[in-house]
């Protein structure tokens, strides 16, 4: 069932950087490869018959939530306009939206959640929207999020996040549509960022104590 996603183990060591292609520039900064970027498209094809047979024939408003989600976005929406193509009865008529949020510094989730840009929302009123997300921590982005979407009265709204994330201090929120359930730990690859950096790496990696020093916010000490 998409809803609860690929479950890695705690104790899942993942795959060594030696056996995967790895910017150079990134080599040291990363603990192993957590889920590879194959793997990634494999559950986003799924994850696509999901949603595909689950919405329809009702035309669908996909909102990509930039930046950590563009990634698994575009190759969500690749897999939906295949299956369009390819499936003579059944047919999702796809529109495309942005928004984009802020929440995170360094490692830690601010709590401090703002919408900093993307499209008007007022066009969302009466769509069936599919919010496109990288990755469902705390879960508290995503409650606020769907607050501000409410209020601009929706037909439905439904979540694709392709990771959850196993937080003891977790809101409990769960998406509609998870691809995997992940420790607790800080990933980065396939466009999820620590400060703007590794968006460029194709898999989904643990970033390790290197990294975190390497391209820290340094805080202002006034
Ligand atoms: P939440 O509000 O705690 O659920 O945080 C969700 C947001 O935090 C996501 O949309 C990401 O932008 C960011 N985030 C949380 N965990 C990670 C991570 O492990 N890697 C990269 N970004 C993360």
């Amino acid at each position: 069932m998409s809803k609860d996603g690929i479950k890695i183990a705690d104790d899942y060591t993942g795959y060594a950087l030696s056996h995967f292609c790895v910017p150079r520039h990134y080599e040291d900064d990363l603990e192993n490869v957590l889920i590879p970027w194959g793997l990634i498209q494999d559950r986003t094809e799924r994850l696509a018959r999901d949603i595909f047979l689950d919405i329809r024939d009702e035309p669908l408003t996909a909102l990509c939530v930039l930046k950590g989600g563009y990634r698994f976005y575009t190759d969500l929406l690749d897999k939906l306009t295949t299956l369009n193509r390819f499936h003579a009865s059944v047919s999702v008529q796809l529109h495309v939206d942005f928004i984009r949020l802020k929440s995170y510094e360094n490692d830690d989730s601010t709590g401090d959640i703002r919408v900093i840009g993307g499209d008007n929302l007022s066009n969302l009123r009466g769509q069936n929207v599919l919010v496109v997300e990288d990755i469902i921590d705390t879960g508290r982005t995503m409650s606020r999020l769907l607050a501000i979407l409410q209020k601009h009265e929706p037909k439905s709204v439904k979540v694709a996040s392709l990771l959850v994330k196993r937080r003891p201090d977790s809101t409990g929120y769960r998406p509609d549509y998870c691809g995997f359930e992940v420790p607790d730990k800080f990933v980065v690859g396939y466009a999820l960022d620590y400060n703007e950096y590794f968006r460029d790496l194709n898999h989904i990696c643990v970033i390790n104590d290197t990294g975190k020093a390497k391209y820290k916010i340094q805080q202002n000490s006034h």
